[in-house]
């Protein structure tokens, strides 16, 4: 691969190798994509104290999210139709997380189902879960997860409905799916992703059909998927759930004190920080910038994790000095992925490896576990 540097070649590439419709369903956000440029921009935002001379050398990134340990506390956030990026796109990334010694979580909407992930990985991932209004389905999910040995569940609570999102509109990313001369075109003009595309069989929600019911193709997944996200999910289906799943429960998609607060009671192992990548409620703030305030006021109780935004290893030690026991990234693996495969989202996760090492050093700190508000300017 040409040389990248950051995360932005990746995205540059991933522009280049992957159909548009599917390159700006990962860009995106909802209406004014305000969110979504805040997520990013309110980490340039924060400065560093730059130390000197203090001993640098022997340095640890490694850590534990959940008590489970971490090469460092990076994980990769579920993320819907990662298999359209890249083919195979949810195995591959998953392998890349495991080499890496990071976390993976696999979206409920993803192409290559849990059994796919499960057939190419030895260490357990993570698995992300959709409250369906079927809830043999969920019920279902739940069983195939344990069944797949892994390790924790995520639950996903800021998509009761769905965010508008004006590109995927634009680009017929609606369902059902459009095929017009236009999406022949944009495949068309990227030739290595169709051959690739064309090898595998997994081109199409690979958890959901063949096991929800009367899903049996794509036509009947659309109208399945559209009326099955459940708007009237509650705290009591948050406790339903933990029961069934009876292992370590993570909540996503916390952004407010109040809903923190309850968060915590709920007997869950963490929560995400997080306004879903900015694609759900825009108009909300940025995730960083809520993230001092639900730490001062659960993190005593609960581990708080956050996703949205992080765009570098300096934006992963911004998070944890203000609280933080873990990151996700969503798009930068994503990009990695479109631009590179496996070796692609391996690329990614070093880059922001090189990237805390080094903000760590200068920061005067040498084991990420001792990173705290210190090491802000203010
Ligand atoms: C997501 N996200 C998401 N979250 C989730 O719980 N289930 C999902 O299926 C998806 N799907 C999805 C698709 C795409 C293309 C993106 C970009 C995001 C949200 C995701 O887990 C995470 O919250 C954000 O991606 C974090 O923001 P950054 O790192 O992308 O800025």
């Amino acid at each position: 691969m040409p040389l990248h540097l950051d995360i932005a070649d990746l995205k540059a590439m991933a522009r280049r190798r992957v159909p548009k419709m599917f390159f700006d369903y990962a860009d995106s956000g909802a209406w004014t994509e305000g969110t979504y440029r805040a997520n990013e921009e309110d980490y340039q935002k924060i400065k560093l104290r730059q130390r000197v001379l203090v001993d640098m050398t022997n340095r640890s990134l490694a850590s534990t999210m959940i008590g489970q340990p971490v090469s460092m506390p990076v994980a990769l956030a579920p993320t819907g139709l990662t298999g359209m990026q890249h083919a195979d796109g949810e195995m591959l990334a998953a392998q890349a997380a495991e080499e890496f010694g990071v976390p993976f979580t696999l979206s409920t909407m993803s192409i290559c189902s849990i059994e796919d992930v499960a057939s190419v990985t030895k260490k357990p991932f993570w698995f992300q879960l959709y409250v369906m209004r079927d809830r043999d389905f969920v019920r279902n999910l739940i069983e195939r997860a344990k069944a797949a040995n892994c390790s924790a569940l995520v639950l996903t609570l800021d998509l009761q409905i769905l965010g508008q999102r004006h590109k995927d509109l634009r680009n017929g990313l609606s369902a059902p799916p459009k095929f017009t001369p236009k999406h022949v075109w944009q495949m068309a003009t990227r030739p290595l992703w169709c051959m690739q595309m064309l090898k595998t069989p997994r081109r199409t929600f690979g958890n959901i059909v063949g096991h929800a019911k009367n899903v049996a193709d794509i036509s009947s997944l659309s109208a399945w998927t559209a009326e099955q996200f459940d708007p009237r999910l509650s705290w009591e289906n948050v406790e339903e759930i933990r029961k069934m799943w009876g292992g370590p429960l993570i909540l996503k998609g916390i952004l407010d004190v109040e809903d923190a607060r309850m968060a915590a009671n709920t007997g869950a192992d963490a929560i995400i920080v997080s306004n879903h990548g900015g694609r759900q409620l825009d108009g909300a703030p940025s995730s960083i910038s809520m993230l001092p305030r639900i730490v001062d006021a659960v993190g005593d109780k609960i581990e708080v994790h956050i996703d949205g935004g992080i765009r570098s290893g300096q934006d992963v030690m911004k998070a944890i000095a203000l609280g933080a026991k873990g990151t996700y990234i969503g798009r930068p693996f994503l990009y990695g992925l479109g631009a590179g495969g496996k070796t692609g989202v391996k690329l990614a996760l070093d880059i922001i490896r090189k990237e805390l090492d080094i903000t760590m050093a200068l920061c005067g700190k040498r084991d990420i576990r001792d990173v705290n508000r210190d090491v802000l300017a203010d």
